[in-house]
């Protein structure tokens, strides 16, 4: 356990570069590993979640060289993997990995986590998997153990707006030819999407009365290709953040991905009075990317309604250290997903702000800030091994008018091991203790 301190930082700012965007790096991996031939990824993410899916696609067959730009991976039909296949505490690789394998006939893996994913539910994922002919042993959580089987299609209603469950399904669609189409209630983040089209392979997205209904064309063979990561939107979070609550603060953010499904946190925060500024507008490997300039304010409590929520899951956390630097209430409603996150979201974000001076009221599908312009900090928070807690306090720890603590930094290791370093090289001054 390593606890470090945030110390309020009154000249943050500048410019940066941030690692590579966490979903579309695994996402990058298990397609190369699926396509026949051998794609080029750069700008991966190197981190512990994504090292998880690039261990396990290897164990799956995939070959996996590098060169001075980034990796090259060429695939193959996947083969059982001789050793369980580690998903460590991502559970983006253990369900799209789930998908990906399970229609291969003749393979069989065992998937396990740690002790936060062992207890995170797959079901949402075993349950339309099976109904398309995949084979699993186990019930909701890891060790799960799977048995490749041949598939047939689906039309699934997901009841819950997860790009997970949604990837999972298209990716073991890919090993059928019957119709397979997936209904979420509200459109989750969509690099599976983008993604299936840079491999060569079509799809069709279409509003449909229970929600948006994403489905496989004809042609399901992915043919190797060049992915070029962006920045990660879910990263650059905490250096905006930092913008938009310290005084006199303005934050740029180069070359990261704006995909729509994407950008629901900078959206609030320029809801709240923040300067959002987007420039040098691109598309890298079929996602938008733009620099995007945060700048302080004067921030203005919000509400967030169900519909909102899959554009910034991530972020709630940190928008919730924001609006307490608001002077009024906020209202968060529709985020039950957070307690399946990689801790209680809701509970370990409201422990966090009370224990920090700042009047929160948790509910289980709701969080309700009462935000006073500034937060009293001071004090130390327990980070519940979650990488997104522990990276939300310290931003905020940033902004309060005394240092924050966390009990335990290690788990930032997860999803953006450089947070320290870029924080501090914006101005943030965190220590360790
Ligand atoms: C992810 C989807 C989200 C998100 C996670 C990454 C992905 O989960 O919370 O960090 O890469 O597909 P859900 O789809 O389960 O909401």
């Amino acid at each position: 356990m390593t606890p470090l301190i945030a110390h309020p930082s009154p000249k943050f700012g500048g410019e940066t570069d941030l690692p590579g965007d966490k979903s579309i790096s695994h996402r990058a991996l298990i397609f190369s590993a699926l396509a026949e031939g051998t794609s080029k990824v750069t700008g991966l993410l190197v981190s512990d979640d994504v090292r998880a899916t690039e261990e396990a696609v290897k164990a799956f067959g995939a070959h996996i060289e590098r060169d001075t730009e980034g990796l090259l991976i060429t695939g193959r039909d996947w083969e059982s993997p001789s050793d369980p296949i580690d998903c460590g505490n991502s559970g983006t690789s253990a369900r799209l990995l789930m998908g990906a394998a399970a229609g291969f006939e003749g393979l069989s893996a065992r998937f396990i986590g740690d002790e936060s994913l062992s207890s995170r539910p797959m079901g949402r994922v075993m349950t339309p998997l099976r109904r398309m002919g995949a084979v699993f042993t186990g019930d909701d959580t890891l060790p799960i153990d799977l048995v490749g089987a041949k598939l047939g299609g689906i039309d699934y209603a997901s009841p819950v707006a997860s790009a997970q469950v949604k990837s999972a399904i298209l990716l073991a669609g890919l090993q059928t030819d019957a119709p397979v189409r997936v209904v979420e209630p509200h459109l989750s983040r969509d690099h599976t999407e983008v993604m299936l089209a840079q491999f060569g392979v079509d799809g069709a997205m279409d509003e449909v009365e229970n929600g948006i209904a994403i489905s496989l064309g004809d042609n399901r063979k992915l043919s190797a290709t060049r992915i070029d990561v962006p920045g990660d939107p879910s990263s650059a979070a905490f250096a905006w953040a930092a913008g938009a609550m310290i005084p006199g603060a303005s934050v740029t953010t180069r070359r990261v991905c704006v995909n729509a499904t994407r950008t629901g946190f900078v959206e609030m925060l320029e809801r709240m009075g923040a300067k959002v500024t987007l420039s040098n507008q691109t598309v890298l490997s079929g996602e938008p990317v733009a620099d995007v300039t945060v700048a302080h304010d004067r921030l203005e409590p919000i509400s967030l309604s169900a519909e909102e929520v899959p554009a910034l899951i991530d972020e709630i956390p940190i928008l919730a250290c924001v609006a307490a630097m608001a002077d009024g209430e906020s209202v968060f409603e529709g985020i039950a997903e957070l307690k399946v996150k990689e801790s209680d979201r809701i509970g370990a974000t409201a422990a966090g702000l009370i224990a920090n001076g700042v009047t929160a009221a948790p509910g289980e599908d709701s969080l309700r800030i009462f935000g006073k312009g500034k937060v009293a900090g001071g004090r130390i928070i327990s980070t519940r091994h979650d990488h997104r807690i522990a990276m939300a306090f310290l931003t905020l720890g940033l902004a309060a008018e005394s240092a924050i603590t966390v009990d335990n930094a290690d788990p930032i290791a997860t999803s953006f091991p450089d947070f320290t370093a870029i924080m501090r090289g914006l101005g943030g001054v965190i220590t360790a203790r």
